[in-house]
């Protein structure tokens, strides 16, 4: 299964093993990666899953939809280029090793 690293402020990284049909986020809550809340459960409505992607892993990981782009307009404070929600973000295998970082903001 494709492994997932999230990597917090302080640079402690949480690997974690992705199972089928997760995203970014669900693999997180499920595995407690701190930063990571999921508040609206992955119905890209709270932005509590906000990360970042690392740049290596930007173009294959792809960028917001509408609906996620305005989200992240509206609902965070640190966004930057490569800002997604973590539960638009479907783990593939294509994306093994893939490297987020949370946000300070929630940490
Ligand atoms: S879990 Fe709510 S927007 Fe991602």
């Amino acid at each position: 299964m494709p492994k997932v690293v999230y990597v917090s402020t302080q640079g402690d990284e949480h690997v974690v093993e992705a199972a089928a049909g997760d995203t970014v986020m669900s693999a997180a809550v499920r595995n407690g990666v701190p930063g990571i809340i999921g508040e609206c459960g992955g119905n890209n409505s709270c932005a509590t899953c906000h990360v970042w992607v690392r740049a290596d892993f930007a173009e294959r990981a792809g960028g917001p939809g509408d609906l996620e782009d305005d989200l992240l307009d509206l609902g965070v404070e640190d966004r930057r280029a490569t800002s997604r929600l973590g539960c638009q973000i479907e783990v593939t295998e294509d994306l093994d090793g893939l490297v987020v970082e949370v946000p300070p903001s929630q940490a």
